[in-house]
């Protein structure tokens, strides 16, 4: 299995019905103040098309108000099984790093918290470069940490298997995501840092008890969140930039 099959492994058991309502709720509230300042600085029209990478049965997408709505994701046919999905929006499976649209067809891609559970981001953002009318957007939300922070998470992935996050396979700073839009043709329109989710209310989803993972759930409630918790106290002290939390870049082909 790879990398990212395991990943993904993880990833099917997470969702279910009642937990994508969940999510669906946050992303609308953590959403809704952005959404029309974007809207307003593309000039959106009913006709506009726009997809969504990674959609899960979420579909951030749907918080548009106006464009045909178009989403992909590997999991796709697990998530018609196990959730409700969403009306509005044409969806099918796919894989960002092959998207099945002609050059030029949208004129936005959006992709929400999915970048960094992608088999090959680089690729992925070629692709969506390739999608993407001339003078079009995307907006990718990434949840994104410090560069220290990072590292340690990229130390972790690579030499103590046993205590990696199984569902992301990559972990990124702002700088990272800004870096990966420049290289791949996009230009910077605005940068927003939505802080932290994750520590505002506890997990949603009890997920089962797995005897073998149970080591790492006590490395994670001993050591893991008290570290990372003085990490965001000292961000906090640095500033916006040195935040770890959900990181929104906009930016134009
Ligand atoms: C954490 S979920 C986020 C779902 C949704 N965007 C949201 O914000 O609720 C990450 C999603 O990325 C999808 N994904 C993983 N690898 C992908 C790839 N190579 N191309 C497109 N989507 C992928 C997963 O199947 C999963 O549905």
């Amino acid at each position: 299995m790879s990398r990212w099959d395991i990943a993904q492994e993880h990833e099917k058991a997470w969702w279910g019905e009642e937990f994508s309502k969940i999510q669906l709720k946050g992303i609308i509230t953590q959403y809704s103040g952005l959404i029309p300042v974007f809207e307003s600085k593309m000039n959106m029209t009913d006709d506009w098309k726009i997809l969504d990478v990674g959609c899960g049965p979420t579909c951030a997408s749907l918080l548009f108000r106006k464009g045909e709505k178009y989403g992909i994701d590997p999991l796709m046919d697990d998530y018609a099984k196990t959730c409700v999905l969403p009306k509005g929006i044409s969806l099918m499976k796919g894989v960002g790093e092959n998207i099945p649209f002609p050059d030029g067809f949208f004129n936005l891609v959006i992709s929400r918290n999915a970048l960094d559970h992608m088999e090959d981001p680089e690729k992925v953002m070629k692709e969506i470069k390739r999608v993407v009318k001339r003078g079009g957007y995307v907006i990718l939300s990434v949840y994104v940490y410090t560069p220290f922070v990072t590292g340690i998470h990229k130390f972790v992935e690579r030499h103590v298997k046993c205590l990696r996050e199984e569902e992301h396979p990559h972990f990124f700073t702002a700088e990272d995501i800004q870096a990966l839009c420049k290289r791949n043709g996009f230009s910077v329109v605005s940068e927003h840092h939505l802080g932290d989710p994750y520590f505002a209310k506890p997990a949603p989803k009890p997920r089962k008890i797995v005897l073998k993972e149970l080591p790492k759930k006590v490395f994670f409630k001993l050591v893991y969140v008290p570290f990372w918790k003085a990490v965001k106290l000292c961000n906090s002290v640095l500033g916006n930039k040195w935040q770890c939390g959900d990181y929104v870049i906009f930016a134009k082909s």
